[in-house]
């Protein structure tokens, strides 16, 4: 990886970040941190809403964040812990199926394939966004 944040630092943005989830209904707490060329970070945690549907993951508010803030490239890694209670779990929170599918959308603006830190417990699984949404569908495809 050229650039970005630590593996360390980014997971202690991600808890950081977990620490204020608003996760009332299900009482787990995620937080995520994204990482960039430039070592900028940007945080998010989940947020659920009363209407449980609605509710949004840490990742989503993380790259909605960031995409709000001008950011349109340069995502080079992404932090995500969580677990009941608001302490990382022996198993560590992947992102959703949604989750990859919005990473995607700001990866492939800057045409990067970000490393993906998910930290449990005891251990860091490490990935790629290629690797958990195969054969994306993304901006690309509607050229
Ligand atoms: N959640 C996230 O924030 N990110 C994920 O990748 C998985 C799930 C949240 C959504 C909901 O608020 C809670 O975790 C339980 O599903």
């Amino acid at each position: 990886m050229s650039g970005g944040p630590t593996q360390a630092a980014l997971i202690a943005a991600a808890n950081a970040a977990m620490a204020h989830a608003y996760a009332p209904y299900s009482g787990f707490r995620v937080g995520a941190a994204l990482g960039f060329a430039d070592g900028s970070v940007v945080i998010g945690a989940n947020v659920e809403n009363a209407s449980y549907g609605l509710s949004l993951c840490a990742e989503t508010v993380a790259v909605a964040t960031a995409m709000a803030g001008g950011v349109r490239g340069g995502l080079v890694a992404v932090a995500v812990t969580g677990g009941p209670g608001g302490a990382p779990g022996s198993d560590p929170v992947t992102p959703c199926g949604r989750c990859r599918q919005v990473l995607c959308e700001l990866a492939e603006l800057g045409e990067t394939d970000p490393v993906i830190w998910c930290a449990g417990a005891d251990e860091v699984l490490e990935t790629r966004l290629s690797a958990l949404l195969p054969h994306a569908f993304g901006p690309r495809s509607l050229r």
